[in-house]
């Protein structure tokens, strides 16, 4: 039985399958419509999502599947005082599968090593957020065509925003990627990401504050949100959250076919102004969310579709 915590628990070649079946599933829906009957998706979510829980339910439902779960720690008998190892044991008798998101680092982990159903990390604290990750690669590949040969930015909070972790992990393993790093000083990648991931794979970087210095020369920026949830004062993050608003004018600093990723929820990163830009795809990245959670959910329940 396989989990998912980290993008690196799916080696490359396991990775392109994954990508491979996902596009299969977006141009041919129906072929996969009843190949989960009878299996049930638990997510048990601990802290607020739209996209990932309902792309996951979405995913079960459209392979004919069933989903159960919450989507909140008051609504659980955490508000009890439950551990995630006595919840997932319990819900190893309800599903097949089971997504979870929690505000603690690890605590998925925690939960797969007491749990006889696979379980999806559907994003722990500041530390990873795997399916975001699959769901950028797919975007990328789906619209660039190829993972590798180009200048990726990603701006803003790169200390808290785990999508972004989890995204450097995945991409350093692609060849000729060049990395900006676009932040903030107080909001700056985190050490153990910048020496154990990037230093220690030999990957060209370089950090810069302004996004301006940065867009010329990129092919993807990825977009994120300062994570207001991570923060310990109001105050740091009232100060943060406005540090980058990309508009149609510092558009016209980038490549005319630069995509411009985010994982959303957006605040005020991206002005609206931009949502009608055609190198602006993260509504259409939200889409690929539910082809690669439809892919995983068979590959983890190894679930063969004739
Ligand atoms: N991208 C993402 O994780 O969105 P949600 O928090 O809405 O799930």
């Amino acid at each position: 039985m396989k989990h998912l915590m980290n993008p690196l628990d799916l080696s490359v070649e396991e990775l392109n399958r994954l990508l491979d079946l996902a596009n299969d599933i977006e141009a041919n829906p129906s072929r996969y419509s009843h190949s989960c009957e009878g299996k049930k998706l638990a997510t048990l979510f601990y802290e607020p999502s739209t996209r990932t829980r309902l792309s996951f339910e979405a995913a079960m439902l459209n392979l004919g599947g069933s989903v159960l779960g919450f989507s909140s720690a008051d609504s659980s008998s955490a508000a009890k005082g439950e551990s995630v190892s006595d919840t997932i044991r319990i819900i190893s008798c309800y599903a097949d599968i089971c997504a979870m998101r929690h505000p603690k680092e690890g605590a998925p982990l925690v939960a797969s090593m007491k749990s006889s159903i696979p379980v999806i990390n559907a994003g722990d604290g500041g530390h990873q957020h795997p399916t975001q990750t699959l769901t950028d690669l797919l975007t990328i590949r789906s619209l660039k065509g190829r993972l590798g040969d180009f200048t990726i930015g990603l701006c803003g909070d790169l200390k808290f925003g785990r999508t972004v972790h989890s995204l450097i992990q995945a991409l350093v393993r692609y060849p000729n990627i060049h990395f900006v790093l676009i932040s903030p000083e107080e909001l700056r990648l985190p050490d153990n990401i910048r020496d154990e991931v990037l230093i220690k794979n030999n990957q060209d970087f370089r950090e810069v504050v302004r996004l301006e210095d940065a867009l010329p020369d990129l092919d993807l920026l990825y977009m994120t949100r300062v994570q207001k949830e991570r923060f310990f004062n109001e105050e740091d993050y009232i100060r943060m959250k406005d540090f980058y608003i990309l508009d149609k004018e510092k558009m016209k600093l980038a490549k005319e076919d630069m995509l411009v990723l985010h994982p959303l929820p957006r605040v005020n990163e991206i002005s609206t102004e931009v949502d009608d830009d055609p190198r602006a795809v993260y509504f259409k990245q939200a889409q690929y969310g539910v082809y690669v959670r439809m892919a995983l959910i068979l590959t983890l329940l190894e679930v063969e579709v004739c």
